[in-house]
């Protein structure tokens, strides 16, 4: 893989002479920033003028044009002061760039200068240290060094690997082989331990590639790879994320970043992220989602964190999902937004697969064989309601083991992990109604408690009363809940990345979404589109629609519900969430009465034009 060096600091730091040793020992081309100033710029510095901004932007980005070629070839060193974030956006553009940034005080260097007779106006070498922009990445080398240790300390990088991955379970593993497929070097490691002693080596027969290294020891591990270090961590989520951070932090150094890809609690990113930083290191967040397939082929990949950082690791757009070329793999915020938007997605997840589940349950109450469900929901698979999970139903219906569908055979009983209760607990704590992710959740717990679902069923169940369902309406009514429930999960986001000031892009979420991921739908791509356009998400022709239409179908399969005695919790809870929204006057002042009555809590008025709650002594006539 070619390596594009950008050397930057202040004027009389170092560059030129370190970009042409390495030149040299790495025998890659290098080339001055200097050299490729367009003639107007030429024209301005030789009359003394300072260049501004957008002097710079045409250079810039003829620059970056310039290294993609060399990125194609053989690399290139670059030596360029880029002292500001944003010229080190243009100039990285499409690039794996690895930042190195020549370090020293005002007084060092401007008496270098003095002592190479270079000379420099003092106010102009003052302007350039107050226009630094410190990078928050990158190798920073020390200008108080020799030139032969900045130059051991690159060179001696040449050998290391890039990125790293800690935990080969089927998520580590299947993203470590999408890695190497993208021709990115890497070391892996996993403890040798019990049942996991020959992880690493059987991963490494595997591959059998020299762009991998295997490791067993956490500090051989660390010393392979390039600084400043990624490293992601494929763990459970909980202690072992925090063991390995502990396990691993005395071994980094300044800006190496530790890439949290587990399921992770944001809360607990948030905490993480505080913590390392003290020490002077990055942590981030990332969501990910689509399962083995997913990640050995391309996941949906939700980043949160410092946006510098993670546009440092471009590793992490290179192994994402990719919808026409553009990665799945938009940063999302600051903190634990990265694992917030993956918890959401987890929600409004366990809804859709709930939603299903009462599509079966409807079906099966009609009289329709496992068989001929397959079937209808193959069907739906062409249609606007296509997407990941309802493709997979078929393939889960006819698994069938002796003539019997194994879907027979499974304890009706659903586990989880954690995301979907996280996801309501989350709404209840910022008073978002997402109802539909609850009746999921609850839909889960009431399966769970079997035995007693058996006994009562012994004794009051009610039998499932034959009637066949419409399946025209089935679909609108499936059709519309999804919307519903994707509506709920975006404004539960939207609310609390306000509440937080994270300034999450819905748009960049859904793109995101798109593909890679267990949510990937056309839905998802029609609310891609739509929110790339407006903003707001009522707004949205979609929802409008949803509102618009008069939810028919949605209301005559809850009835059947009721007629057949099939609990739907999920349907109904779409179609109260339609009601609820669209009713003017709610029933809420005869709960604020109630809390006037008992407990004094005061209540608004409306011939009162002013937040004054009032009090009224509800017995005295
Ligand atoms: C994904 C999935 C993945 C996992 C869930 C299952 O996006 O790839 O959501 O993260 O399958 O954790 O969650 P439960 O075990 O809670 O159903």
């Amino acid at each position: 893989m070619s390596r594009i060096i950008i050397i930057m600091g202040v004027s009389g730091s170092g560059k030129t002479s370190l970009g042409l040793a390495l030149s040299q020992a790495l025998q890659i081309p290098f080339l001055d920033a200097d050299d490729f100033h367009p003639q107007e710029n030429i024209d301005k510095m030789s009359q003394g003028l300072s260049l501004n901004d957008s002097d710079r932007a045409p250079w810039l980005l003829a620059l970056n044009t310039l290294l993609q070629t060399h990125h194609k070839q053989e690399g290139a060193i670059l030596a360029c002061s880029a002292l500001k974030e944003s010229y080190r956006v243009t100039l990285s553009r499409k690039l794996p760039v690895e930042w190195i940034l020549l370090k020293g005080d005002y007084d060092l260097i401007y008496n270098r200068m003095r002592a190479r007779d270079h000379f420099m106006p003092a106010e102009l070498l003052r302007s350039q240290f107050d226009t630094l922009e410190v990078p928050s990445y990158g190798l920073q080398l020390s200008a108080t060094d020799s030139l032969e240790t900045w130059k051991t300390t690159v060179v001696q990088q040449k050998n290391k690997k890039h990125f790293g991955i800690i935990g080969l379970g089927v998520m580590g593993k299947s993203l470590a082989f999408n890695t190497l497929s993208k021709g990115i070097p890497l070391a892996v490691y996993n403890r040798a331990i019990g049942n996991e002693s020959t992880i690493v080596s059987d991963f490494l027969k595997e591959t059998s590639t020299p762009l991998c290294d295997g490791y067993t020891s956490i500090k051989e591990f660390v010393n392979a790879l390039h600084t400043p270090r990624k490293i992601l961590l494929m763990v459970p989520a909980g202690q072992p994320v925090d063991a390995m951070i502990n396990e691993l932090t005395p071994l980094l150094t300044t800006n190496d970043i530790i890439i949290d890809a587990g399921n992770s609690h944001y809360v607990d990113t948030e905490r993480r992220y505080k913590a390392l930083k003290e020490q002077q290191l990055h942590f981030v967040g990332v969501g990910v989602s689509g399962g083995q397939e997913g990640a050995l082929k391309g996941p949906s990949m939700m980043p949160g964190g410092d946006k510098t950082v993670i546009d440092s690791i471009w590793e992490l757009k290179a192994i994402a999902a990719k919808v026409q070329g553009i990665s799945c793999a938009n940063y999302m915020g600051p903190d634990g937004a990265g694992h917030y938007v993956k918890m959401i997605h987890n929600g409004i997840e366990y809804a859709q697969m709930q939603l299903l589940a009462e599509v079966y349950d409807i079906l099966k109450a009609s009289d329709y064989s496992t068989a001929e469900v397959a079937a209808l929901l193959e069907a739906w698979q062409k249609t606007g309601v296509k997407s990941y999970l309802l493709g997979i139903m078929p393939d889960i219906l006819r698994k069938e083991e002796n003539g019997t569908p194994l879907i027979d055979l499974i304890v009706d009983a659903a586990s989880g992990k954690g995301t979907g209760v996280w996801s309501s607990k989350n709404a209840l704590d910022y008073g978002m109604p997402a109802t539909m992710i609850a009746a999921a959740v609850q839909a889960r717990f009431s399966s769970s408690q079997r035995d007693l679902r058996i006994s009562l069923a012994q004794q009051y169940g009610r039998p499932t009363t034959a009637q066949k369902v419409d399946v025209q309406m089935l679909f609108e009514a499936y059709s519309t809940a999804s919307i519903v429930n994707h509506l709920q999960g975006l404004a539960l986001i939207q609310a609390v990345s306000n509440n937080l000031n994270w300034h999450i892009s819905l748009a960049d979420v859904a793109q995101n979404w798109r593909a890679g991921c267990i949510l990937k739908s056309e839905l998802v791509a029609r609310f891609a589109l739509e929110l790339a356009k407006n903003h707001e998400i009522e707004e949205l022709p979609l929802i409008k629609a949803a509102f618009e239409n008069d939810w028919d179908s949605l209301k005559q399969i809850c009835k059947f519900g009721i007629d057949t005695n099939v609990p739907l919790p999920c349907f109904n809870a779409a179609l109260t969430h339609l009601f609820a929204f669209t009713q003017a006057q709610s029933s809420a002042n005869i709960i604020q009465a109630q809390r006037d009555y008992f407990g004094a809590h005061g209540y608004k008025r409306k011939d009162i034009d002013n937040d004054q709650l009032q009090h009224t002594n509800w017995t005295q006539q």
